[in-house]
């Protein structure tokens, strides 16, 4: 008898992933592609559909072709992926229109302004949960359309597709039978209403998008389809979809209210379950859909940090003071606490719960008897710091306090860094045995569908602890820690004044 296994799609914003699980959770084939970015002007950042479309089909085959498949075969897809990345399409051709706009791309910035001014932000915060941004799909969807004459009246006649990458690949994938998407990354595009589950005429209207263009909207764990037999042989379902930070919240097991994911990668991207209701922020996060399974659809709260990991790849970079990021926890460990230094690492600005674009990265308390090791420590520290303020700003809105912390990304193997998370949060954090949850939760929304795993309690099994982290500072210790941090971070935002 042949070994199932379930193949996930991670197609992320530098390069294109596909790691395939077996029952017990263990990855057994993986392969990964870059492709190009590109940066056509300062502030945009675009990617050739058709690059993203050949890598991730490559590292498909590639680790299909690593397996011994007389013995093993493919029993679901589950996709998760870089999320709000706009892709405009002929539904005839399959050419993409224009390359796709990169959730990174700032180009419709000063559209957003105007919207701004002309007080469209709330109603677009209580229909969609997001803060009206440029970040989102919806502005770069209809600066494509505004691009060619004709574009638009293509769309209304129903000749173009609009999609995230979730959307493309599975076009790709099924031949142009298949035009879906799921809840989750729907409800990154700011043309979905997060209450009703569906595409917002009023926002529609707005953006000046016609309905024709979009996908048609999912669950997060279904068979949408199959892909072409040429493509690998046979043809193999596919059964889930979800945006990569709420798959790795669902990967995470993060499925009860209160339970708090942090992926700590170039920057931290955290969210909340907060069950089965909207939550929206009081403190600029984001509301979001986690995902719908069988009827039912969590939401969550998001915030990110800018410069996380990203920090220690300025001191490892940028100061040269060290060879490998990982050096940075034992230049730390060399003194046994920040002897007063705060490094407010705001390199590009600050994001939730500041956003001041305009704040700067500032190191306070350097005194005679300041080293690099001080200095190594308040960078982690500074990490952990901006993740706590969020953490803050969630708990203030969901009006709940986190029960645990389970962490994933480059940096969480930074034990001190981890720690130190534990001490100011004063709650438990949580390592996993396999860091890799983004992949693992499109595997586990895929698996279900397909009734490979039978049902979340079997999932569960899959899903073991590498390092629990409890709290371990006193309370007046945090408190003066927190303390010099909020001076730091209020004088880091007044530089120039
Ligand atoms: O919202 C953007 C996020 O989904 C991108 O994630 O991991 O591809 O940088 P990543």
């Amino acid at each position: 008898m042949q070994e199932q296994l379930v193949l996930a799609i991670d197609q992320g914003t530098t390069s294109s992933r596909t790691l395939i699980f077996n029952r017990k959770g263990d990855i057994v084939s993986q392969a990964q592609q870059d492709f190009e970015q590109l940066f056509p002007h300062e502030g945009w950042v675009e990617h050739d559909p058709l690059a993203i479309w050949d890598s991730q089909l490559k590292t498909m085959k590639q680790s299909i072709s690593q397996l011994d498949l007389t013995s093993k075969r493919i029993a679901a897809i589950g996709i998760t992926n870089q999320r709000e990345t706009t892709l405009v399409w002929d539904r005839q051709t399959g050419k993409p229109v224009y390359n796709a706009i990169v959730w990174q791309d700032r180009r419709t910035a000063g559209y957003c302004n105007e919207l701004r001014k002309a007080g469209h932000a709330d109603m677009i915060q209580e229909k969609t949960g997001l803060i009206l941004d440029a970040y989102f799909s919806a502005t770069k969807l209809k600066w494509i359309l505004d691009q060619q004459p004709g574009l638009r009246d293509r769309a209304k006649a129903g000749e173009l597709c609009f999609g995230t990458v979730d959307t493309w690949l599975i076009w790709n994938l099924t031949g142009g039978t298949n035009f879906v998407t799921d809840t989750s990354n729907a409800s990154r595009t700011m043309l979905f209403n997060i209450h009703q589950l569906n595409w917002d005429q009023e926002l529609l209207d707005l953006f000046d998008i016609p309905v024709a263009i979009l996908p048609e909207v999912r669950e997060s764990s279904e068979v949408y389809g199959k892909t072409l037999a040429d493509l690998f042989g046979e043809a193999i379902p596919i059964a889930g979809i979800a945006g990569d930070q709420q798959a790795a919240l669902f990967g995470q097991l993060c499925w009860e209210k209160g339970m708090l994911k942090n992926t700590y990668g170039t920057g931290c991207f955290m969210l909340m379950n907060t069950g089965t209701e909207p939550v929206l922020s009081q403190n600029k996060l984001l509301t979001t859909v986690a995902w719908t399974i069988g009827g039912v659809t969590h939401y969550a709260l998001e915030g990110s940090v800018f410069i996380a990991g990203a920090a220690v790849q300025w001191v490892r970079d940028g100061l040269k003071l060290i060879d490998h990021s990982p050096q940075i926890e034992d230049l730390a460990r060399s003194v046994p606490d920040n002897g007063g230094m705060y490094f407010v690492p705001a390199l590009t600005g600050l994001a939730a719960p500041y956003w001041d674009p305009y704040a700067r990265g500032s190191v306070f308390g350097i005194t005679r008897g300041s080293t690099l090791g001080h200095f190594a420590r308040a960078t982690l520290e500074g990490i952990a710091f901006q993740v706590y303020d969020i953490v803050q700003a969630m708990e203030g809105d969901a009006q709940t306090s986190g029960v645990e912390f389970r962490v994933d990304g480059g940096a969480s193997a930074n034990n001190l860094l981890m720690q130190f998370q534990a001490d100011i949060c004063q709650f438990p954090v949580v390592r996993p045995k396999v860091v890799e949850t983004t992949a693992m939760g499109a595997a586990f929304l895929a698996g279900l569908a397909a009734g490979y795993w039978e049902d979340k309690g079997h999932l569960s099994q899959q899903w073991e602890v590498d390092t629990r982290f409890d709290p371990q500072k006193e309370a007046p210790e945090v408190e003066g820690l927190l303390t010099g941090w909020e001076k730091a971070v209020e004088r880091s935002r007044q530089w120039m004044d």
